[in-house]
């Protein structure tokens, strides 16, 4: 099973420019095709928030738009760009909660990975939270089904990764009993995947891999001056594709670039030989 996340589109409303510099709407159109062209097509998309810039109405229905070109199943959570009522109302089938719940969380059952959405908005605020509501609502789940592998997807990585102005808007309240919740499901969950920092970064944390994805549209810096700015660079817009591999139960995790590039070329000749 093939698993494209997508993370931090930022698309503004009339297709208006992120930090005055971005395409982000040019940026999500571009990851569009790049998965429908995929051979194998991923199984599903994973959106883990940042959808909009400032989260409102026009935001989505440009997302919307753009995303009747996309030609698998997709799923999303918010991000601190995101609201989650204008999000909902867009999405209703990408956000598929149950009717007690007020935050965006839900499993994804159906496939040989258990795909789990945690919502980890503080609508106003950069910093992530999971509300003691959700913690509840993801420790009944993970009791719920003991024999299934996961993959947890939200948008704030619970670590700091080194880069001051996004670790400092990281998941703060919350962060220590997910771990705990994690770590006594760990055999289990294969990956929690994030995204929010912009930058492909990789790590173990309560026990299991932490998988930030890279943005499909600007890159945060890599900057580990504790000191250093805040600024984004048009590093290659990329994507996470995440591979459920049942036979050998691992998740293999692979960068994959969207824009075009020259290859690919041949190793060996039409005789079979080596090309030297
Ligand atoms: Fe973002
Ligand atoms: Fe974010």
């Amino acid at each position: 099973m093939i698993i494209a996340q997508l993370t931090d589109l930022h698309i503004g409303a009339g297709r208006r420019l992120a930090y005055r510099k971005v395409d982000t709407a040019g940026a999500l159109e571009k990851a569009v095709e790049r998965v429908n062209n995929m051979v194998p097509r991923p199984d599903i998309v994973l959106f883990s928030g940042d959808i909009g810039d400032l989260g409102i109405d026009a935001e989505y229905a440009l997302v919307a738009e753009i995303l009747t070109g996309l030609e698998v199943p997709y799923f999303m959570v918010p991000g601190n760009h995101d609201q989650r009522m204008p999000l909902r109302r867009a999405f209703p089938d990408a956000t598929p909660i149950d009717t007690d719940q007020s935050f965006v969380n839900y499993a994804v059952e159906g496939y040989p990975i258990r795909l789990i959405g945690i919502d980890t908005l503080d609508e106003g605020r950069p910093e992530g939270k999971l509300a003691p509501e959700t913690l509840d609502w993801l420790e009944k789940t993970l009791s719920g089904d003991t024999e299934k592998p996961c993959l947890l997807f939200m948008h704030h990585p619970p670590i700091r990764v080194g880069i001051t102005h996004m670790d400092v808007q990281n998941l703060g309240e919350g962060a220590a009993r997910l771990g705990r919740i994690i770590a006594a499901h760990k055999d289990r969950i294969k990956a929690i995947i994030c995204g929010h920092v912009h930058r492909p970064i990789h790590t173990l944390w309560a026990g299991v891999p932490l998988i930030i994805g890279p943005s499909v549209a600007h890159q945060v810096a890599l900057d580990l001056d504790p000191v250093g700015p805040s600024a984004f660079v048009m590093e290659p817009p990329a994507m996470h594709l995440h591979v459920w591999d049942q036979e050998q139960g691992c998740l293999l995790t692979h960068l994959a670039y969207i824009d075009g590039y020259d290859g690919p070329y041949p190793f060996f000749d039409a005789d079979g030989k080596l090309i030297v």
